[in-house]
C-alpha cells in the first residue's frame, strides 16, 4: 500500500456537513499516564530555571548538531530537559497541563531515554515518569548501539549522552478523535521535540531530532507493541 499516505489524508478530512457524531464515552477514557509499577524510580535534580539567555538567543542558537563531545550530560541537564519537552507547568481547571500543548489535552505522547552518559544516573533506557519528575529503569546498560541501530544506522546515536524516544499511545487520542487522532498525535510530537531543541540550545547542548528509523527495532528496544503504542520519533543529545 504505497500510497497510504495519500489515503489517510483524505481519509481523515473534516467537512462541513459531514461531522463524526457521538458524544465522548467518558468511562472509556484511557488513561492519561502510562505507569511502570515494578520499575525502580531514580527521582530527577528538580528544576530550576537556567541561566539559558533568552528565547531569541536559542531561536537564533538552536540547529541540528550530529557531532557530540565525550563528556556526559550533568542530571540537571537531563532533568531540564525533561522538564521543557513535555513536563508539567501548571494546573488548570483541576489537570495538570503541561510545557507543550496537546489536541484536547489528551497527551498521546510518551518519553523515554536511552541513556549511555549522565552524571550521576547510570547508563540504561529509561521511561519518564512525568507526573513524579522521576525516570523509571526499563532495561539497564549502554544500549546506544542498538538505539542507533534502530535509526537507520546513524552513528551520531553512539556518540550521543542520550537518546529521547517518543512514542505515541494512539487510542488516548482516538478515544475522542477517531482516525483523525494520527494528524494530532504527529503534531504534539513536533511540539515536543521543539521544546526540546529550544531547551538544549538555551542550555548550549547540541541535539538533532530524527524521525528516520526502523520502526519494529525501535519498538523491540522498548518492548512496545507498534501497534497500541509505536514510536515515531527521537532527538540525540549531547555536549558541544
Ligand atoms: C521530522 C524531522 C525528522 C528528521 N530526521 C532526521 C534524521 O533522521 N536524521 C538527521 O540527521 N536529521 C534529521 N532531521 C533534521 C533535519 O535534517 C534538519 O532539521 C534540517 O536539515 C534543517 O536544519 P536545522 O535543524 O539545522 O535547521 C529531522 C528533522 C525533522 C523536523
Amino acid at each position: 500500500m504505497n500510497n497510504a499516505g495519500d489515503i489517510f489524508q483524505q481519509a481523515t478530512k473534516y467537512t462541513r456537513g459531514a461531522m463524526p457524531a457521538g458524544g465522548l464515552d467518558w468511562a472509556s477514557q484511557p488513561e492519561l499516564y502510562k505507569v511502570y509499577p515494578n520499575a525502580t524510580k531514580t527521582p530527577l535534580p528538580k528544576v530550576s530555571a537556567p541561566d539559558a539567555g533568552t528565547l531569541h538567543d536559542a531561536l537564533i542558537r538552536r540547529k541540528s548538531e550530529r557531532r557530540f563531545a565525550p563528556s556526559p550530560l550533568t542530571a540537571e541537564q537531563l532533568s531540564y530537559l525533561l522538564w521543557a519537552a513535555t513536563g508539567i507547568s501548571h494546573r488548570q481547571g483541576g489537570y495538570d497541563m503541561r510545557t507543550a500543548p496537546s489536541a484536547g489535552a489528551l497527551y498521546p505522547i510518551e518519553t523515554y531515554v536511552a541513556i549511555r552518559s549522565v552524571s550521576a544516573i547510570d547508563p540504561g533506557i529509561y521511561h519518564y515518569a512525568i507526573a513524579d519528575h522521576a525516570l523509571e529503569l526499563l532495561t539497564p546498560g549502554d544500549h546506544s548501539a542498538a538505539v542507533a541501530r534502530a535509526a537507520l544506522d546513524q552513528e551520531m546515536c553512539v556518540r550521543a549522552a542520550a537518546v529521547f524516544i517518543w512514542t505515541a499511545v494512539f487510542q488516548r487520542s482516538k478515544w475522542k478523535y477517531g482516525q483523525r487522532a494520527y494528524r494530532y498525535v504527529y503534531l504534539d510530537a513536533g511540539h515536543i521535540a521543539q521544546n526540546l531543541a529550544l531547551a538544549a540550545a538555551g542550555l548550549n547542548l547540541a541535539a538533532c531530532h530524527i524521525a528516520a528509523l526502523y520502526d519494529d527495532e525501535a519498538n523491540a528496544l522498548l518492548n512496545i507493541d507498534g501497534t497500541q503504542e509505536s514510536t515515531i520519533y527521537m532527538t540525540a543529545i549531547g555536549q558541544h
